[in-house]
């Protein structure tokens, strides 16, 4: 593997991914993209193919006339006069312009699609590129692309020949194209390492790759280290059918390899964002970085390890993290029946409601309920179970009514099972007086901890004036935390009261 260059990110976009949208862009479009392509910090930009309209001429030429002095401006020409010209007449303005032309030179292609003998496409591809470098002078480069380069494997010898001949023409960036991709990716980029090899150190190799079978990314990442330097990518993967190399997921994938890129990786999401809007091409729930799911963890366990780690760089279910692309919506858990506590217990609290874990734990099962009939379950469905498990805890205590009698005297009634219980209870607040009542009804509960909020602090979404939080000690030394709303502050008492008797009991009868 040899030592690797800087990478040069040649954006095609505007060329390869516009020429396969439903409806190309004209030149306010384009710039707009291309404005995108400015600040995300592209090294080359192909701006269109000049000769395929006249829209797109106006278009190639206002962009190049626009362009920064040290971004390279290219249209596309086929290895004919008239393309080249266009080309040359369009990005004239530029201050670093390059023809780039191109023509097949697979047994395949020169057999069945051009009809010419290999020696004829040789000729072809020379007399271009000398025709290029003549319009370019000093000031252009001409870059060469040979089409379908994939499927040269056969005549690998015929095209590294032709390939020195076309650099002794004038061309001094070779472009080796996966025009369709069809086969694994190492064979093409050891192809790729052949030509490198074989042509001289001053020659830039590029690739482009397009992603029929899904792979261009890592044809285009491991082509980098076989020695291609130029790395011809579109934003949000757009180009002919599958699309082409996605810019992000290289330019990712090379920071984490720890290559040094030169682009604002923390462009990345907005550009994504207008160029799925201006495309109509919409971004696929699991696409790779900027896909709406791409930082979504359903499973339990992927859940408890994003949520360890989300405020660390590296994170145990992710890439990278997610502001690295100028993502700002943090990872999002959603809960299916393969979800779990930890889950429960942050999409409760990121909701502004309070919850303990231990009360996550406990509530978990009606929520995976739930959620195994439908589905993902929406966070307002999750709220209505808790609100249901949390306040209205079922069990055989049920709290009938409670009222004060006088002062420090207080009247509870309520059944367990098929019990009445009407008692009087002394305290100096409701509190004790139910607590009171209950132990002459012969079911005393020692009091650990008790707290009311206010409305506007912990209760935030809880319809009600008035929280209790109780915690009471069991039997056996556990900790069970209750609670209680109503809008009279000794009512929520009670009823927490009442949902830890219930509590009780279910623990002690599990
Ligand atoms: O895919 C391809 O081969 C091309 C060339 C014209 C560079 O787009
Ligand atoms: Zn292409």
């Amino acid at each position: 593997m040899q030592e690797t260059k800087k990478p040069f990110f040649y954006d095609i976009t505007l060329r390869d991914g516009n020429q396969a949208l439903k409806k190309p862009w004209n030149t306010k479009e384009k710039e707009i993209i291309f404005n995108q392509l400015l600040s995300l910090g592209v090294q080359g930009i192909e701006v269109g193919f000049s000769g395929a309209s006249d829209m797109d001429f106006e278009a190639c030429s206002y962009l190049a006339s626009i362009a920064p002095d040290n971004v390279v401006i290219s249209a596309l020409a086929r290895a004919v006069k008239h393309d080249i010209e266009k080309v040359a007449a369009a990005i004239k303005s530029a201050n670093k312009p390059r023809i780039h032309t191109f023509i097949a030179m697979s047994p395949f292609n020169m057999k069945y699609v051009l009809r010419k003998e290999p020696d004829e496409v040789k000729k072809i591809a020379i007399d271009a590129v000398k025709y290029a470098k003549s319009l370019m002078g000093e000031k252009g480069e001409v870059q060469f692309s040979v089409e379908h380069f994939g499927d040269c494997k056969e005549n690998l010898p015929y095209v590294i020949d032709s390939l020195k001949e076309i650099v002794d023409a004038g061309a001094t960036i070779i472009n080796l194209p996966n025009t369709v991709e069809r086969t694994r990716p190492l064979e093409f980029v050891k192809m790729i390492n052949e030509v490198v090899k074989a042509l001289p150190e001053h020659v830039t190799i590029a690739v482009h790759c397009h992603n029929d079978l899904g792979m261009a990314t890592a044809t285009t990442v491991e082509s980098y280290f076989a020695g291609a330097v130029q790395l011809e990518c579109s934003l949000n993967g757009l180009g002919e059918r599958a699309g082409n190399t996605n810019l992000y997921e290289v330019a990712v994938t090379l920071h984490n390899s720890e290559i040094d890129i030169h682009l604002d990786l923390s462009k990345i999401y907005e550009t994504a964002l207008i160029v799925a809007e201006m495309s109509g091409v919409e971004i696929y729930e699991k696409c790779a970085l900027i896909g709406p799911d791409a930082l979504a963890h359903r499973s339990g366990i992927h859940q408890d390890g994003a949520l360890k780690t989300k405020d660390m760089e590296k994170g145990a279910y992710r890439p990278i993290h997610p502001s690295l692309i100028g993502r700002d919506d943090d990872e999002k858990l959603g809960f299916t029946s393969q979800s779990g506590k930890t889950a429960v217990y942050e999409i409760i609290t990121k909701a502004g409601y309070p919850i303990t874990m231990q009360e996550a734990v406990r509530i978990t099962p009606a929520i995976k309920e739930a959620a195994e009939k439908v589905g993902e379950l929406p966070t307002r469905n999750i709220l209505d179970i808790y609100l249901k498990e949390i306040f209205e805890v079922k069990g055989n205590f049920k709290l009938i009514e409670f009222k004060r009698i006088d002062e420090g005297k207080f009247n509870l009634q309520f059944t367990y099972k098929d019990k009445k219980f009407k008692l009087n209870g002394m305290g100096d607040g409701p509190l004790s007086g139910c607590l009171d009542a209950l132990k002459q009804a012969g079911f005393p509960q020692k009091l650990l901890h008790y707290e009311q909020v206010a409305m506007d602090e912990e209760l935030k979404g809880v319809d009600a004036d008035a929280m209790t939080i109780i915690h009471f000690e069991t039997p056996d030394k556990q900790v069970v935390v209750c609670r209680g709303k109503d809008n009279s502050t000794a009512k929520a008492n009670v009823k927490a009261v009442f949902n830890g008797l219930n509590l009780i009991e279910q623990l002690h009868n599990s």
